[in-house]
């Protein structure tokens, strides 16, 4: 039986990876702080999550900020699993030090303890995003691959939210993006998860644990956080319809996201735990599938079967990218994943378990009032 840490592992990603892991024999321990953001005010009453791997794990309440609490949990462990972080893209653009305290940080204190006391760790998975992409990849006729940065107020004030790239003539096509895309984070949550990467890839092999890092795209699923209302469209939506609100699109729907259903992220991260041929590799995680935001709409009133006004309003978010999906030939050559759920099965499941849930009213608003204060909402 192997000892498995997951910081982080009340959330979303941690917990379904947690009950996939025990039922594979696996003995989990989970570092988690219980934030209010996801996890609500009570969590013993309010967190499905959490309740879902309370009493299955050797579950500590604390935070990767503590040293004390980290010691605590890597004691007698073969492998951590680190998901503890802050994971809202836009709220990390105006609460900046926290983000860097948590995840870059959490993994500073992490690390130090490894290279510096006795410990039974082997190997690391350590999640990273598709954030630390920013924006995608793009064939120019004449300039070849290239990596255009992030919009400017200037040209998505007038309406124009397509990628540019200068001296680019004739048409940019966007391509997948591969691991070996260049990176250029266009959030301060980006920045953490580049950061976050780069310390476990570089400091492990040093000490002697393999690091693997999973590039995740946007994941989805039953269980995730429908009033955390800084992260995931498919729960601000599908609140906003459940409580038969209208729904702002943003820019003019077209932008794309690859949306990968939760159980194939686990299958991802536990072939990454397993097989030796991942050590010191990162990967993309991701259905290589580009799915715009007004299809996410569109799925979503099918699926609840209901309407709701639809407003394709032109508002912005400064540091959005518009467009970026994943390559998987390296983890399909190297650790043999596919994905194996289409968009529109997960989003039936997804909306299945929603229609299970009590309706909420939603802190969105709130959420955007706090960017628009920040000068970050057009
Ligand atoms: N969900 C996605 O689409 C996605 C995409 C790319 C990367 N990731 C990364 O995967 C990991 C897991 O994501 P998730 O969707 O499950 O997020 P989540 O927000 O559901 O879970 C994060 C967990 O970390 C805990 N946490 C926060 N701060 C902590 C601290 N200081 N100490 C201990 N625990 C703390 C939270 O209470 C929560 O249970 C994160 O590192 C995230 O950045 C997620």
């Amino acid at each position: 039986m192997k000892k498995v840490l997951i910081t982080g592992g009340a959330g979303f990603i941690g917990s379904n990876l947690a009950l996939k892991l025990i039922a594979k024999g696996y003995e989990i321990t989970v570092l988690d702080n219980l934030s209010k953001q996801i996890h609500g005010d009570e969590p013993e009453i309010s967190s499905p999550l959490y309740l879902s791997i309370k009493d299955k794990v050797n579950f500590i309440h604390g935070t990767v900020e503590s040293k004390e609490d980290l010691k605590q949990a890597i004691a007698g462990q073969d492998i951590i699993v680190h998901y503890a972080a802050e994971t809202g893209t836009g709220q990390s653009m105006y609460q900046i030090e926290q983000y860097t305290n948590v995840n870059i940080g959490g993994t500073a204190a992490m690390l130090d303890i490894l290279a510096n006391a006795e410990h039974n760790v082997k190997k690391i998975i350590i999640a990273s995003s598709r954030s630390i992409y920013g924006e995608g990849k793009y064939l120019s006729e004449n300039l070849g691959y290239v990596y255009p940065s992030h919009r400017s107020d200037e040209i998505m004030k007038t309406g124009d939210f397509e990628v540019k790239y200068p001296n680019s003539t004739g048409t940019l096509t966007l391509v997948a993006t591969d691991e070996e895309s260049k990176i250029h984070p266009s959030s301060v949550y980006g920045i953490t998860k580049q950061n976050q990467e780069q310390m476990i890839m570089t400091v492990c092999p040093t000490i002697g644990i393999a690091p693997v890092a999973f590039r995740y795209q946007n994941v989805y699923g039953p269980g995730q956080s429908l009033s955390n209302p800084y992260t995931g469209i498919l729960s601000i939506f599908s609140t906003l319809i459940r409580n038969n609100k209208e729904i702002n699109v943003f820019e003019d729907g077209k932008e794309t996201r690859d949306f990968v259903y939760i159980d194939d992220v686990v299958e991802a991260t536990i072939l990454g735990i397993e097989k030796d041929e991942a050590n010191g590799q990162v990967f993309n995680v991701g259905t290589g599938v580009a799915t715009t935001v007004l299809t996410v709409v569109e799925e979503l009133l099918k699926n609840y079967n209901k309407q709701v006004p639809v407003k394709i309003s032109g508002n912005y978010r400064l540091g959005d990218i518009r467009h970026n999906f994943a390559d998987l030939k390296k983890i399909s050559a190297l650790l043999g994943f596919k994905p194996s759920v289409t968009f529109q099965e997960g989003i039936k499941n997804f909306a299945d378990w929603v229609n299970t849930q009590e309706i909420k009213g939603d802190k969105y608003d709130q959420s955007i009032q706090e960017m628009k204060q920040k000068g970050l909402f057009k």
